[in-house]
């Protein structure tokens, strides 16, 4: 993995590369994270999306490695310190103690902070891959995009459908 401390930056195609290596140990982490998510789930429905973006997020992964390879390069993993920090915050959730309604908001509400990361880098990187020209590499990274926002959309509906009203009876 790269550390921060070996950026150089002497094109737009360095800066889009660095984006996707951060995006690509971003995805990596997230396999790992949203199992536990999905374990920590008190609501059926909750514990089904987070089935759901498993299964896509293992999807955006070997998207990465496509474009890795379209771009010519094997897959590098950038210490995604954002997302470290985020998965973090989503782990203090799942191990807090109290009620489970108000824990599965708690969830949605870490799960909401990946996704909408996620949906700022993807929005950057593809517009990078389309000012660059790569215009295959930019339509794989909006499919994940879409797949993204759609995520984020499913923990809308889940926490305003049962969960936020669920846990405000608490
Ligand atoms: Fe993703
Ligand atoms: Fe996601």
């Amino acid at each position: 993995m790269k550390l921060f401390t070996s950026l150089e930056f002497n094109s737009l195609e360095d800066l889009f590369i660095e984006q996707i290596e951060d995006l690509y140990d971003a995805e990596k982490r997230l396999t790992q994270a949203l199992p536990k998510m999905a374990e920590a789930s008190h609501s059926p429905d909750l514990r089904n999306a987070f089935q759901t973006h498993l299964r896509e997020t293992e999807g955006h992964v070997v998207r990465l490695e496509r474009i890795f390879q379209k771009l010519g390069r094997s897959p590098e993993r950038e210490t995604c310190e954002a997302m470290k920090g985020l998965i973090a915050e989503g782990e203090a959730m799942i191990g807090a103690k109290g009620d489970p309604n108000v824990k599965d908001a708690a969830l949605i509400a870490a799960a909401q902070r990946v996704e909408h990361y996620e949906i700022a880098a993807y929005g950057t990187a593809r517009t990078f891959a389309r000012r660059l020209g790569r215009e295959a590499i930019a339509d794989e990274l909006q499919e994940t995009l879409d797949e993204e926002g759609n995520a984020d959309k499913i923990l809308t509906e889940i926490a305003e459908g049962v969960v936020n009203i669920k846990a405000h009876h608490a």
